[in-house]
């Protein structure tokens, strides 16, 4: 596009422009045109939504709850949610927003914690949204690389917190390692950043998954701190966008305000089903993924370098041959496998991330084939 004066006019600003997802989108392409292929790239679980939830959603839509909510959510949900937290960390001086999936929830609580110009101390391999929304905000990013143990030295975190730091953002169970946070870590964690006045902000969202001990929130341990949670895996809710957070009400009171100039509210008839959800019992879906997780431990032992995943729904692996990319392209092309390099995740071209929730037939494919790709390295 020209302006008046025949200059040319960018017509997408710098920021979209940074962001390159021709990656992402030539894997897609891949993807169709593979005939059979072995999908171990999936970040969302196999199994069924529950009936309940669905038909909670299906009677929302029906009785003509098709509107907006509040701001913060429907007060049956948030009470709900609030009472299951209390009982959860033991306290409950804090205050809930539901939001738009737990993405909406990150997008909230960065955008009312960091000015332009300010830190967050994120940890590499990280989901892949971190870095790209601090950005987005004019933060800066002060990234831990935690390869290969991928275990948190709070010593070093210390060390990296500095007159500009904010927020550390952490995330246990870890999206893409599969590791979770000690609790020991985690309250040395909470200590430090309480401290220096920095806020600990916890992602976790697949608390549920969490398979060799039980699960420990931050909130526990810091009543700073600001928890991002949602029902989009542990209720297998990915499509309907409902999340929530939950801290201190003047950080919860912000995003709040922010939520009404942006995403508005989570769909309401979503906001029932994860009401109804609430009440469903996962334990066994939650015991169906440890096997898959067990099946895979099992299988590849002994032909790849990786360290124990107690959580989530994934493992990473190191790749045969030092790069990832690289292995990842060699798996597509030769055994129609799908898996996604850590290159996704951080700067480290090491290890690939290999998603589990997928039918036992697809995970024993998977597993035929990586080790047909390791011993052929
Ligand atoms: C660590 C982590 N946080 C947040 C999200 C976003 O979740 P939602 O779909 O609820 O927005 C994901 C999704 O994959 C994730 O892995």
């Amino acid at each position: 596009m020209k302006d008046s004066s025949g200059n040319q006019r960018p017509t997408v600003s710098r920021r979209a422009a940074r962001f390159d997802s021709s990656g992402i989108r030539r894997v897609f392409e891949l993807i169709r045109t593979l005939e059979d292929p072995i999908n171990l790239s999936i970040g969302q679980p196999d199994f069924a939504m529950p009936e309940a939830a669905r038909n909670a959603a299906h009677d929302a839509m029906m009785s003509g709850k098709n509107g907006y909510t509040v701001t913060q959510g429907i007060p049956e949900l948030r009470s709900r949610i609030s009472s299951d937290v209390q009982k959860q960390i033991g306290h409950n001086d804090r205050a809930f927003c539901i939001t738009s999936g737990t993405s909406g929830a990150l997008v909230l609580a960065l955008m009312a914690i960091i000015d332009p110009g300010d830190e967050v101390i994120i940890f590499e391999p990280a989901f892949v949204m971190y870095r790209p929304l601090i950005e987005f905000l004019g933060g800066h990013c002060v990234a831990i690389d935690l390869s290969p143990t991928f275990e948190i030295d709070v010593d070093a975190v210390t060390s990296y917190i500095g007159p500009k730091t904010r927020a550390v953002l952490l995330n246990s169970p870890n999206n893409p390692t599969g590791k979770v946070v000690s609790s020991e870590t985690l309250e040395q964690l909470a200590e430090v950043t309480d401290k220096h006045h920095v806020t600990l902000i916890s992602d976790e969202l697949y608390r549920g998954f969490c398979y060799d001990h039980p699960f420990t929130s931050a909130a526990t341990f810091s009543k700073n701190s600001v928890i991002l949670d949602g029902f989009s895996k542990s209720h297998a809710m990915t499509g309907w966008r409902v999340g929530y957070m939950h801290g201190p009400p003047d950080i919860i009171d912000a995003c709040i305000t922010l939520q009404q100039y942006t995403f508005v509210c989570s769909p309401q008839a979503g906001q029932w089903a994860a009401l109804a959800a609430a009440d469903c019992d996962m334990t066994e879906s939650f015991d169906t993924c440890r096997k898959k997780r067990d099946r895979l431990v099992e299988g590849l032992r002994g032909h790849y370098d990786f360290t124990h995943p107690d959580g989530a729904f994934y493992l990473y692996p190191k790749a045969p041959g030092g790069s990832a990319e690289q292995f990842a392209e060699r798996a597509v092309r030769e055994e129609q496998l799908l898996i996604v390099a850590g290159t996704v995740f951080g700067s480290a071209d090491s290890h690939f991330r290999i998603s589990y929730t997928v039918s036992d037939t697809m995970l024993e494919r998977g597993i035929e084939a990586l080790i047909r790709l390791a011993d052929k390295h």
